[in-house]
């Protein structure tokens, strides 16, 4: 059946409705973005996120004593998709397709005459985790975007469950996430 002009104004008032609301709810597209079974691309726009936490010399190392934190222990930063966040805000639960994002920062001292204290001088490294059940057996899958020599990649799979998932199991508070660690999600985590 031919259509008509005004079936065509219909559908396309229609689309542009949802690609608009879509954008509002920042539901337009998912935060994690998949190359077939398991691999993740390397998240884009993350800084844009809401940043949640950061940490510095942060570890669980029971043999801390006899070797102390070096000196160049780098900046933890995280962030979270903002539809995570807001669902979080409202349910205190990560929902389906939560990406949270750890990237280090190299940490600088006292590089000027009179200068004290530390910040952050440049990004080193960048990791993710992703809340997928249907995928992941565990829920999240642990990703790493930088090789060994600290070149960025473009795409990772997923560790075994024994490298990052099990500590984040045993230790984290919410679901699998240090929120111990974020007080911006510990402020609006429902009571
Ligand atoms: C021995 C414990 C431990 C192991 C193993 C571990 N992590 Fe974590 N992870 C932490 C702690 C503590 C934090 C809190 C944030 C920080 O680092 O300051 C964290 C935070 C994170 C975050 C931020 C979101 C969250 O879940 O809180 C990501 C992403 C992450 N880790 C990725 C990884 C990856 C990838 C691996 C494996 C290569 C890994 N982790 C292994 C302890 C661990």
């Amino acid at each position: 059946m031919a259509m008509r002009p005004r079936d065509g104004w219909v559908v396309l008032l229609a689309f542009m409705g949802t690609v608009s609301l879509g954008s509002v709810l920042g539901s337009g597209t998912p935060a994690a973005q998949f190359e077939g079974k398991d691999t993740l691309l390397r998240p884009v726009g993350y800084r844009e996120w809401v940043f949640v936490g950061s940490s510095l010399g942060l570890r669980y190392d029971e043999k801390a004593e006899e070797k102390p934190a070096s000196k160049s222990e780098p900046y933890h930063n995280v962030y979270i998709n903002p539809a995570a966040y807001r669902e979080f805000s409202n349910t205190g639960k990560f929902p389906e397709g939560t990406v949270m994002i750890l990237e280090l920062a190299s940490a600088e001292t006292k590089n000027e005459p009179g200068l004290q204290g530390s910040y952050q001088k440049d990004y080193v490294a960048l990791a993710a985790s992703v809340k997928d059940t249907k995928r992941f057996e565990g829920g999240w899958a642990y990703f790493s975007f930088t090789e060994k020599n600290g070149n960025p990649k473009s795409k990772a799979q997923p560790f075994p469950n024994t490298a990052c998932w099990s500590c984040h199991h045993q230790k984290a508070a919410t679901d699998h996430v240090f929120t111990q660690f974020y007080p911006v999600l510990r402020a609006v985590m429902p009571k």
